[in-house]
């Protein structure tokens, strides 16, 4: 729903909340899970590593060598991994980490490892990486990381039992890691599209050649044998044991560039291509592709062999990291530019540059910090895969929410609202006797809005993005005491159900677009995080949800609503229930393939 805000203040914010607090909450069934926590609920898939820091795990500048951690994250996260599978797993993938702390000789690192969420042979695998000062008691965290393990039997095909979430940073991992493994899947098309679209200009003519330092002389390559310590019961290299042999070469090639010790800040999402095995000699390429004014990045490829066949060799792996080199006082330094070598060194400088852009883009969206993305951000190419995972994360974030309150109850749709964060968020939910697929094509089809929710007034497909994504210009009417009607440019972005238990999805929240700039005509409207959620309670039986987290702006009307009995949310809702009723024979066949 979206409401005309005008002059819609007539309650404060706090009637609403003691008006709710004397209302008797309802407790949810999935609470009762929530409330384990606080009774010495533990993850059942947890497992935790605590290592002492000692001068052989360090580094040249005494510090524990990112290489060494790396290890300890993917066999934490594969212990965690085997315990929910049964069965021996590897790690398919690693997301972006980004290193927030360095870790010094005496002090502790505790890695804490738990499956977010199952799919069929593969499970993400939520680590969190602290360290702690054993004199002076303090801790700090280093970072936080997920990995994709896949569970491997020798004869079948592995199906996973599913992970059920009970808390709720549970229950929020399992929603989001659905929509992480989406973005993941595609993510080595996303970026060689994006590379490919992105223009960066070649400053390389404008740069003072004396402080720049040729590319070719950081070029590294070194060779590992596979041997028994290096791999796990069934001969497969560990992943970690991989990854720190690509972060040994990468701090040589950045070391060449900067002739000092440099400090590994972030390493780019990658994806183990193949396995490899004891035996395997293992082939590691390291050059700094750009140098920024207080950053590199550094390219690592890695390619397997046996011995009895030099050429053949495999693609395992290839890796994108970001050093810097830190003065006395820990700020970063300026770096020397580099001169990259005419051709391909040429293309790696500039996707080193695009990737820079597209790495900042995706941790400011991804990070789904409601207070820190503005309310409308701007929709490009280079950021719509992110903002389409943002869209959906922060709806599945919100429903996740143990703290709801159930505020009032008209003939069987409650309303429940949540107050966190500077935010007032509702809630309204009622079971329609519809199936929930043909519920979700429906309210899918924005188009169909003004036939129910008369905040609607017109709706116009922009931009059809992709099969579940599309941008709208919706048009509201003059309502309240508003003097021009209201306009939005909503992302809308739908999600069937992952597996049993998942609700079908429907997010939209603000974008802004150049071809739909704010006119004289409409006073602009901006929607933070609302939508659907559909579950399939049984056959032609479905609990629909709707979400909204009000905006600054829709403040006043949602108290309004929130403390009126007679509020518009349940006559619009009640609205919705009857072109749900009235539709459930009705599909259009280009909705039928879901
Ligand atoms: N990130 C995360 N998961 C991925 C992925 C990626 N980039 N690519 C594939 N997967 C997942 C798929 O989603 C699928 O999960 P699901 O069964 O839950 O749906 C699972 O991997 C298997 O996918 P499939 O398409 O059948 O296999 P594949 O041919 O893509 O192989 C690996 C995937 C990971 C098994 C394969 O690439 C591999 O063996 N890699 C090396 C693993 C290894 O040995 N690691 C240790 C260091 S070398
Ligand atoms: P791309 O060349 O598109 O970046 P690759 O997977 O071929 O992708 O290589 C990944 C990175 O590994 C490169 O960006 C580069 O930094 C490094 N690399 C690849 N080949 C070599 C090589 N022969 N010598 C040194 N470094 C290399």
């Amino acid at each position: 729903m979206i409401q005309n805000v005008g002059s819609h203040l007539r309650r404060g914010f706090a009637s609403v909340f003691s008006s709710r607090t004397s209302r008797k909450s309802i407790p949810r069934a999935e609470d009762e899970g929530a409330m384990a926590e606080g009774e010495g609920y533990r993850n059942p898939t947890e497992v935790q590593m605590s290592q002492l820091v000692l001068p052989c795990h360090t580094n040249q500048r005494g510090e524990l060598s990112i290489g060494q951690l790396l290890k300890w994250i993917d066999t934490t996260a594969c212990l965690s991994a085997e315990r929910h599978a049964g069965c021996p797993c590897v790690t398919a993938s690693m997301d972006d980490i980004y290193f927030e702390h360095t870790i010094s000789v005496g002090q502790v690192v505790n890695v804490k490892a738990k499956v977010n969420r199952a799919f069929n042979s593969s499970m993400e695998v939520g680590i969190q990486v602290t360290s702690e000062d054993l004199c002076s008691e303090k801790q700090w965290s280093v970072c936080k990381a997920l990995a994709t393990f896949v569970a491997h039997r020798e004869l079948s095909k592995v199906k996973l039992k599913q992970v059920i979430p009970r808390t709720e940073e549970e229950k929020t991992e399992h929603g989001v890691a659905a929509e992480r493994r989406r973005m993941r899947l595609v993510y080595a098309d996303t970026i060689k599209d994006l590379l490919a679209r992105c223009a960066i200009q070649d400053d390389l003519d404008s740069k003072d050649y004396s402080y720049m330092v040729p590319a070719e002389k950081t070029r590294v390559e070194s060779v590992e044998l596979v041997l028994p310590p290096h791999a796990n019961h069934q001969g497969n290299t560990f992943g970690g044991q991989i990854m720190a042999w690509m972060e040994n070469v990468a701090t040589i090639a950045a070391s060449r560039l900067c002739r000092a010790h440099p400090t590994l800040k972030a390493i780019e999402m990658f994806h183990f291509r193949g396995p490899s095995h004891v035996g395997d000699r293992l082939v590691f390429k390291a050059i700094v592709n750009n140098a920024f004014k207080h950053s590199m990045e550094v390219g690592v490829c890695v390619e397997a062999y046996r011995q009895e066949a030099e050429t053949q060799r495999r693609h395992i792996n290839s890796a994108f990291m970001t050093f810097v080199v830190l003065d006395a006082d820990d700020q970063p330094r300026k770096l020397p530019w580099i001169q990259p070598q005419p051709g391909e060194g040429e293309r790696r400088y500039r996707e080193a540059s695009a990737r820079k852009k597209i790495r900042l883009d995706r941790k400011y969206i991804v990070s789904c910090k409601q207070a820190e993305v503005p309310l409308s951000v701007p929709w490009d190419p280079s950021n719509q895969v992110y903002l389409s995972y943002n869209n959906v994360s922060s709806l599945k974030m919100l429903v996740a929410k143990d703290n709801w309150t159930l505020s009032s109850e008209i003939s069987q749709v409650r309303l429940y609202t949540l107050e966190e964060d500077k935010f007032l968020s509702f809630h309204l939910e009622m079971v329609v006797h519809v199936d929930a697929a043909q519920a979700f094509l429906l309210l899918s089809d924005l188009h169909r809005r003004p036939e129910w929710d008369k905040h609607y007034r017109s709706v116009e497909l922009v931009q059809q993005v992709d099969e579940d994504d599309a941008i709208y210009h919706v048009i509201s009417p003059v309502l309240g005491g508003d003097t021009k009607p209201r306009d939005f440019v909503i992302l809308a972005s739908r999600r069937k159900p992952c597996d049993n238990g998942d609700p079908y999805v429907l997010a939209m929240r603000s974008v802004t677009l150049p071809t739909h700039r704010e006119t004289q005509e409409y006073q602009r409207g901006e929607i933070l995080c609302s939508g659907f959620c559909l579950w399939r309670e049984a056959d032609q039986l479905t609990k629909v949800s709707y979400y909204n987290q009000a905006t600054p702006g829709l403040l006043n009307y949602v108290t309004t609503n929130v403390a009126g009995l007679s509020s518009e949310f349940y006559t619009t809702f009640q609205a919705c229930e009857h072109f749900l009723l009235d539709n459930r024979n009705d599909l259009a066949p280009s909705l039928q393939t879901l």
